[in-house]
């Protein structure tokens, strides 16, 4: 009855005025995702209104936002029309300006069906989850991809573990830890979940190694090891012979994962390749004679780090620590590269009715 009195509601259109590209955003989607529905590789990193990837400018019509405390658009920003695809819900048609696409430094998203190839341990809470698709996808290495399933309302997002050796893979995989209470992780770990089901899209983000000349020094904590390992695998095959240090941060012992592959990693490595494993909580009295302490804190020490690059990926709180005392020790800011591995534990994470990750 409301219907006929005031007519069917029109679906909004973005219009991408840097691109002249148009799509559709469907009733309760955020700009983002319609924008990755369609196809379109439009920046993002973190999908709940932290990184500021998303960002673009308002150049005419009406949105609501989900979170319009977003901490990286600053009130000069926000008055001069910027806002977050991910944080946007368009109220009528659009038209924006972006920066750029990540199309335009690799491959655009698209969507795959796939199923559980295999599920392999690699620590006491983190496993290979490898999955057969139904093409060869091509990524970026330092990337990550949405996946779905049957039953778990919403994507979870997880960064591709290891790079293909011909460019592209129907089997990629993925460093998953296992998160209490978190609806996809105790599905994955509780049960043989071999042969199910699901659906891929990507690739997301804009991680990934940049080119220059200095040192690499990574600083990864938890499964935010798997695209750093996949980025240096990468650059291996590129014979990049820029010196490495790589940190990973743990509690205890049992946390240390993928040590036969980062120690292989950098034995072949052409040049100086430091793996620095950092424990925060392990048992003074244990036999561990490697760094104690939190991992972030480590970057301190280290040689030339003013002039190296710095990537940084895992639980945001590591990442942010790591962030802030690279920076105060004069790592200029665009040599920073970070990627955080939010949950729906963080305001904002989850869309009205769509329930992004
Ligand atoms: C770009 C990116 C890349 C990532 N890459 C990886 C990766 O390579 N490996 C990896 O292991 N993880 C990665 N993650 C994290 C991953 O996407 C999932 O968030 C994680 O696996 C948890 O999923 P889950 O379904 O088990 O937990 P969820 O069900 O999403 O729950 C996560 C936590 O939030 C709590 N929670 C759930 N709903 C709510 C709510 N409504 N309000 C408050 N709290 C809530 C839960 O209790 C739980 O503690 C990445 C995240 C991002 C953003
Ligand atoms: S702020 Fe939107 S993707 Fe990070």
């Amino acid at each position: 009855m409301l219907k006929k009195l005031f007519g069917k509601r029109e679906v909004p259109v973005v219009e991408l005025a840097s691109h002249g590209l148009k799509f559709e955003v469907p009733r309760g989607k955020t700009l983002l995702e319609a924008a990755q529905d369609a196809g379109i590789g439009f920046p993002c990193d973190c999908k709940v209104g932290t990184c500021g990837t998303c960002r673009f400018k308002l150049l005419d019509g009406k949105l609501s936002e989900l979170n319009s405390a977003a901490v990286c658009l600053s009130g000069e920003d926000f008055r001069d029309g910027w806002r977050l695809g991910c944080q946007s819900i368009p109220v009528t048609s659009l038209r924006i300006h972006l920066a750029g696409l990540v199309s335009e430094v690799g491959p655009p998203p698209s969507l795959f069906e796939g199923k559980v190839a295999s599920v392999t341990p690699l620590s006491h809470d983190i496993v290979e989850l490898r999955l057969q698709l139904n093409r060869p996808l091509t990524f970026i290495p330092g990337q990550y991809a949405d996946l779905r399933i049957d039953g778990i309302d919403g994507a979870r997002s997880y960064s591709f573990a290891e790079a293909p050796e011909q460019g592209s893979t129907d089997r990629p995989c993925f460093h998953v830890r296992r998160v209490p209470g978190g609806a996809f992780t105790t599905w994955l770990f509780e049960g043989d979940r071999v042969g199910f089901a699901l659906t891929l899209r990507g690739p997301l983000g804009q991680f990934r190694l940049r080119q220059a000349d200095g040192p690499i020094v990574c600083v990864a904590g938890g499964s935010g090891l798997a695209p750093i390992k996949c980025m240096l695998e990468k650059a291996l095959l590129d014979q990049c012979v820029r010196p490495v240090t790589l940190l990973y941060g743990g509690r205890e012992q049992r946390d240390l994962y993928c040590r036969h592959a980062i120690a292989e990693l950098a034995a072949s490595w052409p040049a100086p390749f430091d793996y620095i494993p950092v424990l925060s909580t392990e048992d003074a009295q244990s036999d561990w004679t490697g760094q104690r302490g939190l991992v972030a804190d480590k970057l301190l020490g280290l040689p030339e780090l003013a002039q190296s690059q710095i990537y940084l990926c895992g639980p945001p709180p590591m990442v942010d620590a790591a962030e802030s005392i690279a920076l105060r020790a004069g790592v200029p800011s665009d040599a920073v590269f970070a990627d955080r591995f939010f949950d729906r534990s963080k305001p904002g994470a989850i869309s009205s009715g769509t329930g992004t990750a």
